[in-house]
């Protein structure tokens, strides 16, 4: 799990390079470790726009950070490249990142940096690294450098122009930062709090199994959502918080810490319906699945059947839109209000 760790200190400190430099780390430390011709790498990123000579300098940022990265990888338990890594090395471990899954084999599913937009104006954004089996997530990795590690640090931001509450960071960076994981043949999802600065680093020093809630009335439950209208359409998920009863306002958070929330318990549904047409990709569920999953949830698409991870790049025949519930009551009101109600929508 150390590359994945990785992954964040470098994100902490940069901030054009991110994506290209997250891809480019991994897939190296997963090459050495696996065998370079032995693996298959999904991942969000292609290497063109940083291949065009207008792109020198930030490629020489992504060589920099990636190489200042690696340095810091025996702190973790991995190895460190015997020498500074080259650009051709590096172009080459982003662009070996070009699997497109399927049905059969092992593939390594990335998304660098998850959630753009919650990185850029500071708020959450996820790092997420899953690892499909014969079409089964067996292996998921979300790491959270905003999320704060009490749900009583949350600070709920009342917009004026949006008036819905959104999860902010914590001030204190000691307050803040997770990576949570599941793998299949182990029980339970687990959480280890982020180390900053000149605390001690030890991986994995302090993970605790984490849950989901246990709240089962729709009338005490939050829902979660993303926080941009193109993503989701929120007049329609406020529809059916409505006929189910929710009561609470929506709890909107960029990216797959979404996912996260849910598992950690605190919210218990989250909701998805994107615009027709959408394509919804498996590097924005996977690791976030198995980890609700793992610690109690249910996740399901509108129709109610789980969401297929074996038929490439896209969740394919994915049924509307995707419910994910702290239990299967919840589950199972949401599913029925969406049947329901979709008759008369326009979705
Ligand atoms: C390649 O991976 C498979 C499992 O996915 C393993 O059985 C095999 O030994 C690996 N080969 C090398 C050269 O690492
Ligand atoms: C992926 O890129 C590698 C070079 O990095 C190339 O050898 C391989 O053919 C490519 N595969 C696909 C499916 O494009
Ligand atoms: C969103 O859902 C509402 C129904 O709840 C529907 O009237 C509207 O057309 C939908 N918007 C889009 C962009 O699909």
């Amino acid at each position: 799990m150390g590359f994945v760790y990785i992954a964040f200190i470098l994100l902490q400190s940069l901030s054009g390079t991110r994506d290209w430099s997250v891809q480019a780390t991994v897939s190296w430390i997963l090459s050495e470790y696996f065998g370079r011709k032995n693996i298959s790498i999904v991942a969000e990123e292609d290497v063109q726009t940083l291949s065009t000579p207008d792109s020198r300098s930030l490629l020489s940022a992504v060589v920099k950070t990636v190489n200042e990265c690696l340095a810091e990888a025996p702190k973790y338990g991995l190895q460190s490249p015997a020498r500074e890594l080259g650009t051709s090395e590096i172009l080459e471990a982003i662009s070996r990142c070009n699997s497109t899954g399927g049905p059969t084999g092992r593939h390594w599913v990335l998304d660098p940096v998850d959630g753009t937009l919650g990185f850029v104006r500071g708020d959450q954004y996820a790092v997420a690294l899953a690892l499909i089996e014969n079409g089964e997530v067996i292996l998921g990795v979300l790491g959270c450098p905003n999320y704060p590690l009490k749900k009583e640090c949350f600070h709920y931001h009342y917009k004026v122009s949006t008036p819905k509450l959104l999860l902010q960071p914590c001030s204190d960076t000691l307050e803040k930062g997770c990576v949570i994981y599941a793998k299949k043949s182990c029980n339970g999802a687990w959480m280890q709090p982020l180390v900053h600065g000149d605390k001690k680093l030890e991986w994995p020093n302090s993970a605790s199994l984490i849950q989901v809630s246990s709240i089962d009335d729709p009338a005490h439950a939050i829902f979660c959502e993303p926080v941009e209208k193109r993503n989701s359409n929120h007049s329609f998920t406020a529809g059916l918080a409505h006929s189910v009863g929710l009561r609470k306002q929506p709890l909107r958070v960029y990216s797959m810490v979404k996912y996260a929330a849910i598992a950690r318990g605190d919210a218990e549904i989250f909701m998805k319906f994107a615009r027709t047409g959408y394509r919804e990709k498996i590097w924005d569920h996977a690791a976030g699945v198995i980890i609700v999953e793992a610690a109690g949830g249910v996740v399901t698409d509108a129709g109610g059947r789980p969401l297929d991870f074996s038929k490439g790049v896209y969740l394919e025949g994915l049924d509307r839109g995707i419910i994910v519930c702290s239990g299967p009551i919840l589950h199972e009101k949401i599913i029925g209000a969406v049947y329901a109600s979709w008759d008369s929508s326009n979705l």
